[in-house]
């Protein structure tokens, strides 16, 4: 040890992205929904902390993404805003706030950014393609998502691999070409068969950020919530559990509770005392007053 305090990291910037592409180094976004997820993902060192719509159905109950309002989706983002200093902060903007028209899309996306997201995601082709292309004319960098899109999935109903056949796939690549052209920095592909998403990074320059998309993507997501194993029931084949939170925080509060209830806590280290003159003090008072 030198004493000598590192140097905090560099910012990770847009243009990190396409160059982290271009040299083949993978680009690591993880998601974050608070102040302490957002903070621990940057610590990690992630390139990228997407505050997800996913913090509607894994964080805050809800039955799908598309329950979560905008100023839920604010209060998360400031949150994960105010814990992270290196990686770059993705809004995900939530359904029913940007695809009505290109305004709407500018004036979501200006909320995002005026909280101190370094852009925002928005799920779709087509007419999203337009929207991505208006909210970047007004400033804010935009990242795409295809393939499987959460936002069109309603109560109860499962997810599925969306493409599943040649047609399917072209449809797909050219949502992928479309979303580049109307210059995205970056295009998250979900659940998609891995020959599809190698054909698709092959045919597009922009980066593509997978998500149950095999290995050639310039990147990879997962939802932090997932990889800590905070959700429980069903997760999809793609995610990776490094850690089982859950079950440890389950065991932790159980303990505390039985410490409790067994007067095991607290414990004098966890007390305050108090001067002996002045607590004799208090005891002659109170003891004359009755
Ligand atoms: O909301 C989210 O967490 C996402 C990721 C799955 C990419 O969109």
């Amino acid at each position: 040890m030198s004493g000598v305090p590192a140097a905090p990291a560099a910012r990770f910037t847009i243009a990190d992205l396409a160059a982290r592409a271009r040299q083949r180094v993978p680009i690591v976004m993880a998601t974050a929904y608070d102040f302490v997820s957002g903070s621990a993902a940057d610590a990690a060192g992630v390139d990228l902390v997407l505050v997800g719509d996913s913090a509607a159905t894994v964080m805050l109950g809800l039955a799908t993404t598309r329950d979560v309002s905008l100023d839920e989706m604010l209060m998360l983002a400031r949150a994960v805003r105010r814990g992270v200093s290196r990686a770059l902060v993705v809004g995900d903007l939530p359904f029913g706030t940007y695809e009505a028209s290109d305004a709407q899309a500018v004036e979501t996306a200006k909320r995002f950014a005026g909280i101190g997201c370094d852009l925002v995601k928005m799920e779709g082709a087509g007419s999203t393609a337009d929207r991505a292309r208006a909210v970047i004319a007004a400033g804010i960098p935009v990242m795409g998502h295809v393939g499987l899109r959460p936002q069109q999935l309603l109560a109860g109903e499962p997810a599925r691999v969306p493409v599943r056949t040649a047609d399917a796939a072209l449809e797909l690549i050219a949502d992928a070409r479309a979303l580049e052209s109307a210059g995205c920095v970056a295009i998250v592909l979900e659940a998609v068969p891995a020959a599809v998403a190698e054909r698709l990074v092959a045919r597009v320059r922009v980066p593509v950020i997978g998500i149950g998309a095999g290995g050639a993507t310039a990147g990879q997501v997962l939802v932090t919530y997932d990889l800590l194993g905070l959700t429980e029931g069903h997760l999809p084949r793609f995610v990776k559990q490094y850690a089982s939170l859950k079950r440890e925080m389950i065991g932790a509060i159980e303990r505390y509770a039985g410490d409790v209830r067994e007067r095991r806590f607290p414990e004098p280290r966890h007390t305050y005392g108090m001067d002996a003159a002045e607590l004799s003090e208090l005891d002659r008072r109170l003891g004359a007053g009755g």
